[in-house]
């Protein structure tokens, strides 16, 4: 069963301003894969939340994984697993209110790119390229953020 786990909130701990480390080790097929268990884990606490994407961070985890689902759990199809995912093209620019389950209760109107392509890799090391625009753009560079220690927060003008 997968497990509901805390999210680190903003401001009580420093870990989500530091950069994450990349995966270099891959579950085999003999054995459990244990990125597997991460990522479940990770999708029951995001839907627990009504969250629509979650970053390893999140729950204290320094890998660079994240977690999207923009159906919130309707469409299984929607479900992607990121791993050591990194953006490799931008186009445009959308003006969107943005929120995080790291910073509970507070929502800014931000600057994002409007379109993005993302490489990743899965839980098995297979490579891939996701492409995005509207929430799930957002929802990719909001959670690659993550991995790099940059909240949200960061865009807002003061
Ligand atoms: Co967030």
């Amino acid at each position: 069963m997968p497990q509901i786990l805390p999210i680190v909130k903003y401001g009580v701990s420093k870990i989500l301003e530091q950069p994450s480390m990349k995966v270099i080790e891959f579950g085999f097929k003999d054995k459990n894969n244990q990125l597997d268990t991460l990522a479940e884990n990770m999708f029951a606490t995001m839907y627990a939340a009504k969250g629509v994407g979650l970053a390893a961070p999140q729950i204290g985890i320094m890998l660079r994984v994240a977690v999207i689902d923009i159906s919130s759990g309707e469409d299984p199809n929607m479900k992607l697993v990121l791993v050591n995912p990194e953006i490799t093209e931008r186009r445009g620019t959308m003006t969107v209110e943005e929120g995080c389950l790291s910073v509970p209760g507070k929502k800014e109107t931000i600057e994002r790119s409007a379109e993005v392509a993302v490489q990743y890799q899965d839980t098995k090391g297979q490579i891939y390229t996701v492409g995005g625009k509207g929430l799930l753009s957002q929802a990719l560079q909001h959670e690659i953020d993550h991995l790099d220690g940059k909240l949200f927060l960061s865009y807002v003008s003061i």
